[in-house]
């Protein structure tokens, strides 16, 4: 008979769940299966959704599985639950609250409203949720998106809010060859209809440090989920928190949404912007990286909060520059993208 070890999950909120997973069992299936509010998309290691952080006892990957934890972050505690088993009772943290994962992935039909090219390589689209669908989400999560005639699935964040629902708005960057901007640039027409799906993603907006100033680096299309956290921190009642935005793209023409920039500017005084290209920098233009572009004096506040979106090494590199500028590691919430073709 399998062994069963009792696991527990810390919530950011206080809460704490308990529940028995076998000894050769994945955790997430048993979490799930115990109705658990832990946050999960891809159930194969590839997401990094379920990340957690082993506090007491012994877990490990299961043999075989595949994991994009490093080394080193393994070595730390960190853990993908969907790919991890107890070999002991254990506990875990994870960094989010515990209504946060109930809110359960929808799956929804939405209609096309418009498609704009915004820069060589972006692609904007509005969508319309339809009569009788509806779904909710946090500034920052990500939803699924099929691509008619293929059915492959695509992950966008969306750059509107949820208080702009039934519309929602996403920056698509383009890939040669690659199955949505195939579809968006040459195939999809006003009022035709998408399946979409969703939330999903624990990179969002912490509602417990919205007061504390605020640091966003993004990189490309990483904009999207940050436009809508800053706009998700101007929607929300009271004081502004000063906010820095660093966001970059290689060359001045691959820069879009600077009219929405300037926008936000406009309605919050406290957001101050750099805007950085890898080279060919004109004039009000940081030249290097958006990381490049953070300086001593950014972080004054320890309670100083940060979100990431772009490539890995952007937010490798941003880490180590926010550390180094005072910052907490835990306060530092990031999320990769990765292209998928
Ligand atoms: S759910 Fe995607 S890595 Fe675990």
């Amino acid at each position: 008979m399998t062994q069963a070890h009792q696991v527990t999950i810390h919530f950011a909120d206080g809460v704490s769940r308990t529940f028995a997973a076998g000894s050769g069992e994945n955790i997430l299936e048993a979490a799930i299966k115990a109705e658990v509010p832990v946050l999960y998309q891809c159930k194969a290691g590839a997401c990094a959704s379920c990340t957690c952080k082993l506090a007491e006892g012994e877990a490990v990957t299961i043999p075989g599985a595949s994991s994009t934890l490093l080394a080193s972050e393994y070595a730390e505690g960190n853990r993908l639950l969907c790919v991890t088993k107890a070999e002991s009772d254990c506990s875990f943290n994870v960094a989010y609250g515990s209504e946060v994962g109930s809110s359960v992935a929808q799956e929804v039909k939405v209609f096309i409203d418009s498609v704009e090219r915004i820069a060589p390589n972006v692609m904007r689209l509005t969508v319309e949720l339809a009569e009788g669908n509806w779904l909710e989400f946090r500034s920052g999560q990500f939803m699924q998106i099929t691509v008619p005639g293929l059915g492959v699935l695509r992950s966008y964040s969306p750059s509107s809010t949820s208080l702009t629902l039934p519309k929602m708005e996403f920056l698509v960057r383009l890939l040669p060859n690659g199955a949505m901007s195939t579809f968006l640039e040459n195939e999809a027409q006003v009022d035709q209809v998408l399946t979409m799906k969703g939330p999903y993603g624990a990179f969002f907006l912490r509602e417990e440090h919205r007061r504390a100033p605020h640091i966003f680096v993004a990189g490309g299309t990483g904009l999207a989920p940050i436009l809508s956290m800053i706009d998700g921190l101007r929607q929300a009642s009271g004081k502004k928190p000063p906010m820095l935005l660093s966001f970059g793209c290689a060359v001045p023409e691959a820069l879009f949404a600077l009219d929405d920039m300037e926008l936000r500017q406009h309605w919050l005084p406290t957001l101050k912007t750099r805007i950085c290209v890898d080279r060919h920098a004109t004039e009000g233009l940081h030249e290097g990286s958006p990381v490049s572009a953070l300086k001593e004096g950014d972080v004054t506040d320890p309670n100083t909060v940060a979100y990431l979106c772009g490539p890995q090494p952007m937010i490798d590199a941003a880490t180590r520059r926010l550390i180094e500028l005072g910052m907490k590691p835990e306060l530092i919430f990031a999320e990769q993208f990765v292209a998928s073709n």
